[in-house]
């Protein structure tokens, strides 16, 4: 499926402007740059995905709430001229965002650049995990980064890509947000966010990051399989959630842990990470490896980012991948 027509973006950008009065097709349609059929058409796909637009026969159309839809028009709206954000590629419906995104990177795409869905057919998860992507309920985000750092400085990022959402999510719902290492959110012991770093990268040299961010926002019940480990905003919260206002909230503390980074160094990040994370230290947890399962407990991040752990049997690991469990 193509990305969306800035043209539809144009349409939403119109009748949220307009909000409180009916504006005729024909002006839509000529504002626009379509006829007024495909007016008609693409207003029906915006009900479909929830956005309530009122029909006024002979009159027009009447937008009844600000949509929460991800397109370049609202969010833009909401954002400051930063690198991140500053381009932004919607789609209704992808496989992947990620996969977009290291599609767009290799094609030369800028800096900062966003791709976002409203539902995702192979949404990817870490160790080859599919990721729910219900249409419409969660965010599903890739954002494209050029840092002048080695591959070595991949880990930071990923940690600073915890943080940047764990500040987003808890400033916009007001809940108490936990990180599990690398960078899962947790609320309520339950999982609400998964970050997957993908990259491209000689040896010396990073060509691009993608940071592939997943939350679950409005869904109102997970599917069985997940229902034990996983939950969204909106059940923990018992309320609606503003999507554009959690993304918002993420691009800009992004922008900012990013430039703290890049002026501080690892540490900058690496301690505001112990500082926000009950995993940190002196967690008791199961190590899920390739090699097996034992389990440990943390004694805080090394400059790199990796997590430092003491078996129970006395060895001290510097953990770079695999997944991390409490054990209570
Ligand atoms: C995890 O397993 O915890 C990571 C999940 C990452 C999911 C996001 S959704 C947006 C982006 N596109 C993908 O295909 N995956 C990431």
């Amino acid at each position: 499926m193509p990305s969306t027509d800035r043209r539809i973006d144009k349409l939403i950008h119109l009748l949220v402007k307009n909000a409180t009065v009916v504006v005729p097709g024909p002006k839509i349609a000529s504002e626009i740059g379509v006829t007024p059929k495909k007016v008609w058409r693409w207003i029906e796909s915006l009900r479909s995905l929830g956005v309530e637009i009122r029909g006024v026969p002979m009159e027009g159309y009447q937008l009844v709430t600000v949509p929460d839809i991800l397109v370049p028009s609202l969010l833009r709206a909401e954002l400051g001229d930063h690198p991140i954000g500053r381009n932004i590629v919607h789609y209704f419906r992808t496989d992947s965002t990620n996969a977009v995104a290291l599609q767009l990177a290799a094609e030369g795409a800028e800096h900062g650049t966003v791709v976002v869905a409203e539902e995702q057919t192979a949404g990817r998860g870490r160790l080859g995990r599919a990721w729910y992507s219900e249409k419409s309920s969660g965010i599903y985000a890739s954002i494209i980064l050029r840092p002048s750092l080695s591959p070595a400085a991949a880990p930071v990022l990923t940690l600073m890509a915890g943080l940047a959402a764990q500040k987003a999510v808890s400033s916009a719902t007001g809940l108490v947000v936990d990180i599990r290492w690398p960078n899962d959110l947790l609320v309520n012991g339950k999982k609400v966010c998964g970050i997957l770093t993908e990259m491209s990268a000689e040896l010396d040299r990073l060509h691009a990051v993608v940071l592939g961010i997943g939350i679950n926002v409005n869904h109102s019940l997970m599917p069985p399989e997940l229902e034990s480990i996983a939950t969204s905003l909106r059940m923990e919260a018992h309320r609606g959630i503003s999507r554009v206002q959690v993304l918002v909230a993420l691009l800009r503390e992004l922008e900012r842990y990013y430039q703290l980074l890049l002026k501080d160094g690892n540490r900058a990040i690496t301690e505001r990470w112990e500082a926000a994370s009950t995993f940190a230290h002196g967690k008791r947890v199961r190590i899920v490896t390739l090699a097996g399962e034992a389990l440990a407990t943390t004694t805080g991040l090394d400059a790199s980012g990796a997590l430092k752990i003491q078996y129970d049997d006395g060895r001290q690991e510097s953990l770079v991948g695999g997944e991390v469990v409490e054990v209570k």
